[in-house]
């Protein structure tokens, strides 16, 4: 294995698009920015300059980082953000991560613009386990907003709404021909007839999923979250924030431009919801005449298809061979159950920062999620009490019927603030249902992540969760390992992992709406009794949280 080093300097620059310029924060000047590229097992190293204006941190999304939550990233989980005019080398451990997988900003939602794909390669001397493709290519999606995203932000805490709707979506930082001042720069893809293409997805897409399809060309999946799965031949795919996806496109058609296209799925009840269409050219290398606009895929699902969405999600399961297996926990010791709500913040004396004193919020088991003033992972390592508790509940205060339209009684639609967490002992074996709710009538999905495992979706369905008959039809053999999950609207969805990661890692919707508004909680995994299974020494310059931090006040 090898060691990498990449320096990222995060910088304000200037973009025009949409007949419109603003300064973004991005990284080397780029938007998305820099590709990582590694093998399987190595160890990259990136030093991260910021010469912004505002805290940031740096989070390797889908990465283990196996006892080393010290460079995992997310903002007050495990560490303070590193301040304008610093820098902060965070150490990145590959371990079982193999195909695509992406780095982000993990604080407020610079994500929207500081994002990148971390492509890891097979290990020297091994081969992917299908035929080698000809060429390769990365394609990342993301959400680009004329309006600052901060100032965005700051709305949407205080308003929620729609507020936050994308003026566009982007493929590889291009909205493409169905946008004004934007068909000049569309992403082109140069593709040789009869050969065939690995394209790695990267959603950084801000608040919605997305469907992807190519105009009559076939796509066969062959990974997911960096984890191979069993090859599933299909017209289009969904894609949700938080997900990555290999896919592998042969070019047998006639010679031609073929629109590669990402159009948003959404099945709330909001009529206005942006749902316009981003696209790309899957064009063909040769001397002939192209009609006149590229081929229209036939194919795309619609913007209510949950149908699609789901059926989607449904096929995929782990390659589970003897070089790739699959190793499901068949005995629990932890259960969870999680209910996943938008919710109205308890806000003593009509005391909140929103309409009429009150705030929107969203709550894992009615507990809406604030971030601590000094990170979890420094209060927990240092014993420095007053930072968060350990006491998030197993589950919701309340049972009731999740899917049922009408859901507005306060003890459902009122969520609590705090940091609370869970602890966990060292190799656990943890089952969480997540069970989407309609309260206040905001059914949506949620593309729920976790840091530092990889997870098994065992089952998943609609409706709310029946304990006796649901887990009847669980996949305890080869199901997917990911670590997003689009939690189906009004459905539920189970998961299963070895807790055999010390350190705090954090749990989230990727929809960055919903993270800000705190449908989070982290978990807290102890040491095991041996030096190999317990959390790494931290670095001594981990960046300070002011005056609080053990770390020192700067
Ligand atoms: Cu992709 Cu907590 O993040
Ligand atoms: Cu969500």
């Amino acid at each position: 294995a090898s060691e990498l080093y990449y320096d990222f300097v995060l910088k304000e620059t200037n973009f025009t698009k949409l007949c419109s310029t603003k300064s973004a924060l991005v990284v080397n000047g780029s938007f998305p920015g820099p590709v990582i590229t590694a093998r399987k097992g190595d160890t990259v190293y990136v030093n991260v300059h910021n010469e912004g204006t505002y805290g940031v941190t740096i989070h390797w999304h889908g990465i283990k980082q196996p006892r080393n939550p010290w460079f995992d990233g997310p903002e007050y989980i495990t560490q303070c953000p590193i301040q304008p005019g610093t820098n902060f080398t965070y150490t990145v451990l590959l371990s079982s991560e193999e195909g695509t997988l992406f780095w982000h900003a993990h604080s407020d939602w610079t994500r929207a613009t500081v994002h990148g794909a971390f492509v890891i390669l097979p290990a020297e001397n091994t081969t992917y386990p299908f035929p080698e493709p000809d060429h390769e290519e990365v394609l990342v999606f993301s959400s680009w907003y004329k309006e600052d995203v901060a100032i965005l932000m700051d709305e949407a805490l205080k308003y929620g709404g729609l507020t936050t709707l994308s003026d566009s979506y982007a493929i590889n930082g291009q909205p493409g021909d169905f946008y004004e001042c934007s068909n000049e720069t569309t992403f082109r893809l140069a593709v040789d007839h009869g050969s065939t293409y690995l394209l790695r997805l990267v959603s950084s897409v801000q608040n919605t999923d997305m469907f992807f399809a190519i105009a009559d060309h076939n796509l066969t999946l062959v990974g997911v979250d960096g984890n191979y799965v069993k090859p599933v031949v299909t017209n289009y795919l969904m894609i949700t924030p938080g997900e990555t996806m290999d896919i592998l496109v042969t070019a047998t058609q006639p010679p031609g431009h073929y629109y590669m296209l990402i159009s948003p799925y959404f099945d709330g009840q909001a009529d206005d919801f942006d749902k316009s269409v981003t696209s790309a050219i899957f064009q063909y290398n040769g001397n002939y005449t192209p009609t006149s606009s590229p081929i229209y895929p036939d194919h795309i699902p619609g913007f209510y298809d949950i149908d699609a969405a789901r059926n989607f999600d449904r096929q995929l399961k782990s390659l589970a061979s003897p070089e790739h297996p699959a190793n499901v926990p068949q005995h629990i010791t932890t259960r969870m159950f999680i209910a996943l709500s938008i919710s109205m913040l308890r806000c003593p004396n009509d005391t909140c920062d929103g309409p009429d004193g009150n705030r929107l919020a969203s709550a894992m088991n009615n507990i809406t999620f604030a971030n601590p003033s000094i990170d979890v992972l420094q209060a927990y390592y240092r014993n420095i009490s007053g930072y968060f508790e350990a006491d998030f509940p197993d589950k919701p205060p309340t049972l009731f019927n999740f899917t049922s339209d009408d859901l507005m009684t306060d003890n459902v639609t009122l969520s609590d603030q705090g940091t609370r967490v869970k602890m966990l002992n060292y190799n656990e074996t943890v089952e969480i249902v997540f069970q989407g709710t309609n309260v206040m009538n905001s059914g949506e999905n949620h593309p729920v992540h976790l840091h530092g495992f990889k997870f098994y979706v065992v089952g998943a369905g609609v409706g709310n969760f029946d304990n006796v008959t649901d887990p009847l039809t669980y996949n305890l053999i080869d199901p997917p390992e990911l670590n997003t999950f689009p939690v189906p609207k009004d459905g539920w969805a189970t998961i299963r992992f070895v807790a055999d990661n010390p350190g705090v890692w954090f749990m989230h919707c990727h929809y960055d709406r919903h993270m800000s508004w705190g449908m989070n909680t982290a978990f807290i995994v102890r040491n095991g009794d041996t030096e190999e299974t317990s959390v790494r020494p931290p670095p001594d310059y981990m960046p300070s949280c002011g005056e609080n931090s053990i770390y020192g006040g700067a």
